[in-house]
C-alpha cells in the first residue's frame, strides 16, 4: 500500500475549467473565471484528472495496446424502467453501472419521477433511495399518497457519501438514487456541504462505486440560476447521462430532455403531466404544444421533430414600438442569436424592417425548441404580428432559412406534414425541397416555397 498519512493531499481546483493549483488563488490562472477555486481531494481513486472519472478500464496503466477490432464487445445490459417516456430518454432503460444526473428546478418533480422509477423497477432490480432533503417518513408518505408497491425498495437517511457507500457495499441495490448530490458532502475535504468539492467529490466516489460494482446511480441535482447543475460543470463529465426536467410554471406538463448520454440519442423528449397521483405520462404529446386559442396575429404552428417524434408546436411572437434606443429582442424557449440572424435576413431579403419595434418570441408549453426548422414559422409569427394580421387558420409550416433568403429543406418533411394532417391541420407552408412528390396527405393543401419573399407573398 501507499503511504496513508491521515489527511489526504488536496489540491486546489477551478470548477469552470478544472485547473488545479497547490494554492487557493481568487482568479483561475487557466480560464480567468473569480471565485472558482475550490479544495479537492488528491488521493487515490477520487476525481483526480479532470473528473474524466467514467471507470474507463479503471486503473489499467500496465495492460498493453490492444487491436481495437479485438476487442470483445459485451452487450451492455440494460434495464427497461417500465416507464416507456423516462425510458425513451435514457436510451432504452437503465444501463447497469451507469451514473445519470437528473437536474431541474425545486418543485418540478425530480424526486417524484426518480420514486415512481425505483417502485417501476420493483423486484426486479432492488432499489435503494438515499434522501438527504426529505424526512424517511415524508418520502413513505408521498410513495403511499401515489399508491406505489414500496415492498422492494430499501430507504437510507444520510448524507456521508462514506457512509452511504458502507450501507451500499452490504446492501448491494441494482440501483441508487440519491437526492440530491448538493446535500451529500464526503469526510475527506473540510468544505462546508453543498459546496463545488463536496458535490465534486461526493460524485467522483459514487461513479467509482457504480463501475467497481454495476449498481446503477441516478443523481438529483438542483440547476442554478445560470441553467447549470450545482454549479461544477465538471459533474457533467464525469456522469454518463445529464438529463434535464423541465416545465413552464403554472403548466402541468413536464419535458424530460437528455442533455447528455452516453448510451442514447441526446434529442429524445420524455413528455409527462404532473397530477394529483403523480407523474402520468404523455406517450402522444403531439397537440399539448398548441395553445388553442384560435388564430391570433403573431402566432404560428410549427411542425419540430425532436428526438424520433414530431410535434406540433405553437410559437407567439410580439412585436411592438419600442421606446428604447436598442430595441429588445427577448426569446422563451429559442435560441436568442437565431432570432437575432432571422430579423436580419427579414429586412435584407424580405424587405421587412423591425430596428425601431422590440421583438419577443415564446414557445408555447414551456418547451425548448433547437431545431432550425422552427426558422420559418417564427418569421412568420413575426410578420403576422407586425402587421397586426393573424395567419389563415389550419396552418402549419417548417422550414430553416438560410443567409441569403433560401428557404432549405428539413429531415423528414413527410412526416411532418402527415402528423398536421391528422391533427386536422388544412395548409402548410413549407420548404420546396420538402415538397410531397405524389399527393399531399388528406387533401392538405402545401404552399412549397424557395425564399424568404415567397413565405410573405403567402401571408
Ligand atoms: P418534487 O418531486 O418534490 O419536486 P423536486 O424533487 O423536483 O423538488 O415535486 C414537487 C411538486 O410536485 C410539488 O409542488 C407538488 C407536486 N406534486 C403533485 O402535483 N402531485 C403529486 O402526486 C406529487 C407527488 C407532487
Ligand atoms: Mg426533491
Amino acid at each position: 500500500m501507499a503511504k496513508s498519512s491521515s489527511r489526504p493531499k488536496t489540491a486546489y481546483v477551478c470548477g469552470e475549467c478544472g485547473a488545479s493549483s497547490s494554492k487557493w488563488q481568487g482568479q483561475c490562472g487557466e480560464c480567468g473565471a473569480w471565485n472558482s477555486m475550490s479544495e479537492m481531494v488528491l488521493d487515490r481513486g477520487s476525481a483526480r484528472g479532470g473528473g474524466s472519472g467514467s471507470g474507463w478500464a479503471g486503473g489499467s496503466a500496465s495492460a498493453g495496446i490492444t487491436p481495437l477490432a479485438s476487442v470483445k464487445q459485451d452487450e451492455e445490459s440494460r434495464v427497461p424502467i417500465g416507464i416507456s417516456e423516462l425510458d425513451r430518454v435514457l436510451g432504452g432503460g437503465l444501463v447497469a453501472g451507469s451514473v445519470v444526473l437528473v437536474g431541474g428546478d425545486p418543485g418540478i418533480g425530480k424526486s417524484t419521477l426518480l420514486l415512481q422509477a425505483l417502485a417501476s423497477l420493483g423486484a426486479r432490480l432492488s432499489g435503494l433511495y438515499v434522501s438527504g432533503e426529505e424526512s424517511l417518513a415524508q418520502v413513505a408518505a408521498r410513495g403511499r399518497r401515489l399508491g406505489l408497491d414500496l415492498d422492494p425498495l430499501g430507504a437510507l437517511a444520510e448524507t456521508c457519501v462514506e457512509r452511504i457507500l458502507q450501507q451500499m457495499q452490504g446492501a448491494r441495490p441494482g440501483v441508487m438514487v440519491a437526492d440530491s448530490i448538493q446535500t451529500l458532502w464526503s469526510d475527506a475535504l473540510t468544505a462546508a456541504p453543498g459546496s463545488v468539492s463536496q458535490v465534486r467529490e461526493s460524485a467522483a466516489r459514487l461513479v467509482r462505486f457504480a463501475k467497481e460494482t454495476g449498481t446503477s446511480v441516478l443523481l438529483v441535482g438542483h440547476v442554478t440560476k445560470e441553467g447549470g447543475i450545482a454549479g461544477p460543470r465538471v459533474l457533467e463529465h464525469m456522469v454518463d447521462a445529464v438529463l434535464y426536467f423541465e416545465g413552464e410554471v403554472g403548466s402541468r406538463f413536464r419535458v424530460l430532455r437528455a442533455f447528455k448520454n452516453r448510451f442514447g440519442a441526446v434529442n429524445e423528449l420524455g413528455v409527462f403531466a404532473m397530477t394529483e397521483r403523480g407523474l402520468r405520462e404523455v406517450p402522444n404529446p403531439s397537440a399539448i404544444f398548441l395553445s388553442g386559442a384560435g388564430q391570433h396575429p403573431g402566432s404560428a404552428v410549427m411542425v419540430t421533430r425532436e428526438g424520433s417524434r414530431p410535434l406540433l408546436v405553437e410559437v407567439q411572437a410580439l412585436v411592438d414600438q419600442s421606446p428604447l434606443a436598442n430595441p429588445r429582442r427577448l426569446t422563451l424557449g429559442l435560441e436568442q442569436n437565431r432570432l437575432a440572424m432571422l430579423l436580419a435576413v427579414l429586412h435584407r431579403h424580405g424587405g421587412v424592417g423591425v430596428f425601431d419595434q422590440d421583438v419577443f418570441v415564446n414557445v408555447v408549453g414551456g418547451i425548448r425548441v433547437q431545431e432550425t426548422a422552427a426558422d420559418l414559422p417564427v418569421l412568420l409569427s413575426i410578420v403576422s404580428s407586425l402587421r397586426d394580421r393573424p395567419m389563415a387558420s389550419k396552418t402549419v409550416a417548417f422550414g430553416e432559412v438560410g443567409l441569403s433568403g433560401e428557404i432549405r429543406p428539413v429531415p423528414h418533411g413527410e412526416e411532418r406534414l402527415k402528423e398536421a394532417a391528422t391533427h386536422g391541420f388544412k395548409v402548410a407552408i413549407v420548404p420546396r425541397g420538402n415538397a410531397p412528390k405524389g399527393a399531399s396527405p388528406q387533401g392538405m393543401q402545401v404552399h412549397a416555397v424557395e425564399r424568404i419573399e415567397d413565405a410573405l407573398a403567402l401571408l
